[in-house]
């Protein structure tokens, strides 16, 4: 690692171009970073002919870390003839960023915001809630294998499981436990269909389950998916950490933010064996791009995993502290039902910064 840590810089687009730029004008705050702008998405498809040119991919391996923004993905009729390549899928597969960590916790018990667009009265759960999905990031359902059979009759989606594969993900999320003093590793699947696909996905989760608790007293168990997504809502505190496969992840963790106050809170990381990329679980958010009022939390946080990352703990510990000062204080942007811009919300966490 280098003494002054280089950061890949990747806005993208959308609100992407307002969560990031906000988050660097932080870090610039806490400590030395040399920071390297590069291009991804849609805006670069459309000025380059390529939404994640070489370059960008270059970079974000030279550097010691990615901070993503999000991308727009083109709609069939802006492809044309072009052929496109999702940014995140490619930094994944490229940079073998195989574990996506993303955490769901609220700051404080009773953490509540008022719900700006009706219905229920308050996001957020009553009680603590903490616990970490560890979803599998390079194959399952997005191994891009998708074609029409011959006679074009139907399309056929391959859902690769590997036995290498499961077994780093989920040596990952049982090391991750170890690590981050958690009792529990729950395996979520759905093996009673997917009887060859999950039922290897479960059998290996097992074994490495029967090995961790020998030797760290590490609980295991698991949950079929479907289950899974109703016991987020009733029930998320039986949740520590959870290893799953790569839909059901995507799936369940935008489910599960909405127990912490929704998509622009939610944060997560990327890590492979030597790169890590950090970006809001959130997508780029059209429908508020462009209006400054994007909650900046989901890529400050996302930050402060990645100064985790760069062995900069203090400096993640104290993103979280800031974060947690804004929210009890009401500090927050129309999503949470505050009033707050997306540059507000940072001039706030600033503040607290200097006060400390
Ligand atoms: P989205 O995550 O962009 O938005 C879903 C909802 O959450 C919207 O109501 C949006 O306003 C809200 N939201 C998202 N981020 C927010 C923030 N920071 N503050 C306040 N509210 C926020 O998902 P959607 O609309 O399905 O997709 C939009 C585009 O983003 C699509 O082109 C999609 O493919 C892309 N996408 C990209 C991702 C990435 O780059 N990693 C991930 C997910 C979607
Ligand atoms: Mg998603």
């Amino acid at each position: 690692m280098r003494k002054i840590p280089k950061i890949c810089v990747i806005e993208g687009d959308g609100v992407g171009k307002e969560v990031v730029p906000e988050t660097v004008r932080i870090l610039k705050e806490i400590g030395d970073f040399e920071f390297i702008n590069a291009e991804a998405g849609l805006e670069c498809l459309k000025k380059y002919g390529d939404a994640i040119p070489e370059e960008t991919i270059q970079t974000a391996k030279e550097c010691d870390a990615v901070l993503f923004g999000a991308i727009t993905t083109p709609k069939p009729t802006e492809l044309k003839d072009k052929t496109y390549r999702s940014p995140i899928l490619t930094l994944r597969k490229e940079l073998d960023l195989y574990a996506n960590v993303r955490p769901i916790y609220n700051f404080y018990e009773n953490q509540r915001f008022s719900n700006p667009v009706g219905g229920a009265k308050h996001f957020c759960s009553d009680n603590n809630i903490d616990f970490v999905i560890v979803r599998e990031n390079t194959e399952g359902l997005y191994s891009k294998r998708e074609y029409y059979n011959e006679e074009g009759e139907f399309a056929v989606a391959e859902r690769i499981i590997s036995k290498k594969g499961s077994e780093r993900i989920i040596k990952f999320a049982f090391d991750y436990a170890v690590k981050n003093n958690r009792k529990k590793v729950s395996c979520i699947h759905k093996s009673n269909v997917l009887r060859i696909t999950d039922g290897l996905f479960l059998e290996i989760f097992n074994n490495i389950g029967l090995e961790y608790n020998k030797k760290f007293n590490m609980e295991f168990n698991d949950y079929l998916v479907d289950a899974t997504a109703m016991y987020i809502i009733k029930n998320p505190q039986m949740f520590d950490v959870m290893v799953t496969t790569n839909l059901f992840g995507d799936i369940l963790s935008d489910e599960a933010s909405a127990l912490i106050g929704g998509l622009g809170m939610a944060p997560s990381a990327n890590i492979g064996d030597k790169s890590g990329l950090f970006e809001p679980v959130h997508g780029s958010a059209p429908d508020i791009a462009g209006k400054g009022i994007a909650n900046p939390i989901g890529t400050i946080l996302s930050a402060a995993m990645m100064l985790d990352y760069l062995d900069m703990k203090k400096k993640g510990d104290l993103l979280r502290a800031a974060v947690k000062s804004l929210l009890e204080k009401g500090f927050v942007t129309p999503d949470l039902g505050g009033s707050l811009k997306t540059s507000e919300v940072t001039d706030k966490i600033i503040e607290h910064i200097h006060k400390i």
